[in-house]
């Protein structure tokens, strides 16, 4: 970590201070940044989520962001320099919108692949999800630009994610859930931690005795824990190693905690401690007179952040079935079907905070298009996979106070004109910035909207409460809209939605007004998210198979991408299924029926069921693959790059076969009781066989591992090395990732059949051999007993290949 030349005495600057002025520090001055205290040369320290992409203090497609690939698809690299590098694309990113401090990675598990925020987390397997973090935070704080891990701990599910408490043994938060943050925080220091909503063991995380250990006592943890969005619940969060509480200016601390430390209930160090904590934090990023942020280091190889976000997405593509239909020589491809709703409304990116506005998305359609120049590409929808309300096309509207494309949009009060913009988009969010949302009764959106063709517009919107509509002066919605779920910002992640029938022609021009009653009190004071759109019409689901299966019959090759939508995977609640949404399984096999040149690319977050998986002649996971999603697919398609990655968590085959599937509390509560038994751990023990095993992942070419072999013996103070000959037997060029994992036949310990202790990525020509070294460090055999890392002399195996259900070579070691 490079150290900032002048670091400030930050003991001298809080002694400057007043109680007053120390405690108004501890909460946020607005959504996203920290007071100012010019008396010491504090300036304001800004946060934005994060993680794949910085949005920056608004959500507003007029200053978009990169939108990288998510979690799962960095994960499903294995590797650490893409990683690192994805990290310092974020800090270019952040620094460009003057932000301080970035809200992630999210570094909890993927527990039971109903989790939500699945997607945004990197693993099943706490070493794989702490390595990449590491180096993912370290990519991050070289460019002078804060990490902040999130959230601890034990947050894994969504379901009522601000009462829940978590109940899980010592053992199991020290060796799963834990690891990824010690590895970040040892590892790669990171600067600032956040926080959880959850509760674990009854306690709610903001003032949980796990903040101080072992964040802080053990780790040695110097940075800011700053609180999830409203997690700070009461002055006893100050009695904890609970830091900065965000958002402000309100919030559960303020006067009440002046009034705590004054009364004595909470101890004015407890108090110092955090604000010096404040203080080194904007040292370090450069927020306090005389500090500079640490210049960004040896620009890593990243091109430029579009051309990474396409190199990583490829990284991330794992190829789990491969008759031989691919690569595509484009070449020889004169006719190509491009069938589903995802190739052209491509998800790339998971709903919920972690989303940002990019300037413009490659959808699979385009990808192909570009990729196939000579080829004559048809397109099918096949099903419909959006639920709710998508965006109107910019270049259908027109604003009519500018003429420009987009919507004219005005903040009334008692029909008096408080705000006004221009937007360019019709999915509205204010979340951050100047907008009088709070001050507001009505939104009034107007534009003209030109009909690409003659059909029944499904016209709506989402969002609770009353909206109006109406096309060409005709009211032709008027619908207050309940809220199902009453949670805090369930209104943002989740709206009600409703439509109308508008009959259009092609060429027509509608004058559409919107008018919305700004609902008081949503919880998030002063945010407000609106989308005005058009609803899918899937009144003919089979008519849609049959178009896109004869589209595929008359192709030389078909490319089916299926998925989920806004509604399956999302921050703020938990899957339902694993199942496809709509007719998708039907459209695939029918399409394989079709053409048994059918590819299928599987545009999802997190695992879904693949019932036609041995039907089709290719099968592609490539998750949320980022705004270059289109392209990065188009050139694993055709062989430009290889599929570079390997599963980050077990894919199952049907739901009820996974073995931890949980997500929903009962009594307040959701129990580990599976212990350290998750991931590919749970199903080696319960028998059950997955669709694809973790660390599984096909590339182009083909490999040959020998002669592997391992330290015989080892101490708990020593580490193990284990060495393995690679061989690239193909005939191209590719990655490989060698995989170690550990198991114990004779144990007087509950572990793991397996645990992942090691890997590496080979990169290699064809022909060419290496031996690579994986170091194996004694903590990896460890176990948590009576308060301590526990060391069981006696004889462990090691396992050496490419999955965690395919190591062909074992081999003995001895601990001592
Ligand atoms: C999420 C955090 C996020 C924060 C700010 C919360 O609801 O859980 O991950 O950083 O909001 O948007």
């Amino acid at each position: 970590m490079p150290a900032n030349p002048a670091a400030p005495d930050t003991r001298e600057l809080l002694g400057r201070l007043t109680l007053a002025e120390k405690v108004k520090l501890l909460t946020g001055r607005d959504f996203w940044s920290t007071w100012p205290l010019e008396k010491i040369g504090l300036r304001s320290i800004l946060m934005s989520d994060g993680p794949s992409g910085v949005r920056g203090p608004v959500w507003d497609e007029r200053a978009p962001s990169l939108n990288l690939p998510s979690a799962t698809s960095l994960s499903a690299s294995w590797d650490d320099t893409v990683a690192y590098r994805y990290g310092a694309v974020i800090a270019h990113e952040a620094r460009a919108k003057g932000v301080d401090v970035v809200l992630g990675p999210t570094i909890n598990l993927h527990r039971s692949p109903l989790g939500g925020r699945h997607f945004e987390a990197f693993s099943e397997d706490p070493l794989l999800t702490g390595r990449l973090a590491a180096a993912y935070v370290r990519g991050i704080q070289d460019n002078g630009v804060a990490a902040t891990p999130k959230h601890y701990i034990a947050n894994d599910y969504e379901t009522d994610r601000f009462t829940a408490s978590t109940e899980v043994s010592e053992r199991t938060l020290r060796e799963v859930y834990l690891l990824p943050f010690e590895k970040a925080v040892t590892e790669a220091r990171a600067w600032a931690v956040m926080s959880a909503y959850n509760a674990v063991n009854g306690v709610t995380a903001t003032e949980n005795d796990l903040l101080e250990t072992p964040l802080n006592s053990e780790w040695g943890f110097d940075g800011v824990v700053i609180s999830d969005w409203t997690a700070v619940r009461s002055t006893n969060a100050a009695r904890a190693a609970q830091d900065l509480a965000m958002p402000g200016p309100r919030g559960a601390w303020g006067d009440a905690l002046l009034a705590a430390v004054e009364s004595g209930a909470v101890e004015e160090a407890d108090i110092d401690r955090k604000v010096l904590r404040i203080l080194t934090l904007a040292a370090r990023v450069g927020a306090l007179e005389g500090t500079s942020a640490v210049e960004p280091a040896a620009t890593p190889d990243c091109g430029s952040g579009t051309g990474f976000a396409r190199e990583a997405a490829a990284e991330g593509m794992v190829l789990v079935r491969n008759t031989g239909v691919l690569p595509l020589d484009p070449g020889a491809v004169t006719r190509i079907a491009v069938i589903g709703h995802n190739a052209d409304l491509a998800r790339t990116q998971g709903g919920g905070s972690a989303t940002v506005v990019p300037e413009k998305v490659v959808s699979p359609l385009d990808g192909i298009i570009a990729a196939f120049p000579e080829a004559d590409v048809e397109y099918a929808l096949g099903a419909v996979v959006q639920e709710g309300i998508a965006e109107l096309p910019l270049d259908a509207l027109t604003n009519p106070a500018t003429g420009e494309p987009g919507v004219h949009v005005r903040f009334l009060n008692e029909e008096r004109e408080l705000f006004t913009e221009d937007r360019r988009a019709t999915r509205l969010v204010w979340f951050g910035g100047n907008a009088p949302v709070d001050r507001s009764d009505t939104l009034e959106i107007t534009t003209r909207y030109t009909s690409p063709r003659t059909e029944t517009l499904r016209l709506g919107v989402a969002a609770p409460g009353v909206s109006r509509i109406w096309a060409d002066g005709e009211l032709v919605l008027d619908a207050d809209v309940p809220l199902a779920d009453e949670q805090l910002g369930a209104a943002f992640l989740h709206p009600p939605t409703t439509s109308a029938a508008v009959p259009v022609t092609a060429g027509q021009v509608v004058e559409i007004r919107v008018e919305y009653e700004i609902p008081k009190d949503t919880g998030l004071a002063g945010a407000l998210a609106y989308t005005l759109g058009t609803e899918a019409d899937d009144s003919d689901p089979d008519g849609l198979i049959e178009r896109a299966a004869a589209t595929a019959a008359r192709a030389d090759v078909a490319v089916v991408v299926v998925g989920t939508n806004s509604d399956v995977e999302s921050e703020g609640f938990d899957r339902t299924s694993l199942a496809l949404p709509g007719h998708q399984d039907a459209l695939v096999s029918a399409v394989a029926r079709a053409n048994p040149r059918t590819v299928v690319a599987v545009n999802s977050g997190s695992p879904v069921e693949l019932p036609w998986r041995d039907d089709a002649a290719a099968v592609l996971l490539t998750w949320f693959g980022g705004q270059e999603y289109g392209n990065a697919l188009a050139d694993v398609l055709t062989g430009t790059r290889e599929p570079g990655g390997r599963l980050p968590t077990t894919w199952p085959a049907r739901q009820s076969d996974v073995p931890v599937l949980d997500v929903t509390p009962v009594n307040g509560t959701v129990r580990y009781d599976e212990g350290v038994h998750v991931g590919y751990r749970a199903w080696l023990r319960s028998g059950a066989t997955p669709a694809y095993p973790f660390g599984y992942g096909l590339g182009y070419t083909t490999w040959a591992v020998n002669r592997a072999t391992a330290t015989a013996e080892f101490g708990p103070d020593s580490a193990v090395e284990v060495r393995a000959e690679v061989t690239n037997t193909g005939d191209r060029a590719g990655k490989h990732v060698v995989q170690v994992y550990a198991s114990r036949a004779h144990t007087a310990v509950d572990r793991p059949a397996r645990w992942l202790v090691g890997h590496e990525v080979v990169r290699l020509a064809p022909g060419a051999t290496e031996t690579v070294k994986i170091t194996v460090q004694a903590r990896a055999f460890a176990h948590w007993a009576e308060g301590a890392w526990a060391y069981e002399p006696g004889e462990f195996s090691l396992h050496v290949g490419s999955s965690a259900d395919d190591l062909p070579a074992s081999m003995p070691v001895r601990l001592r």
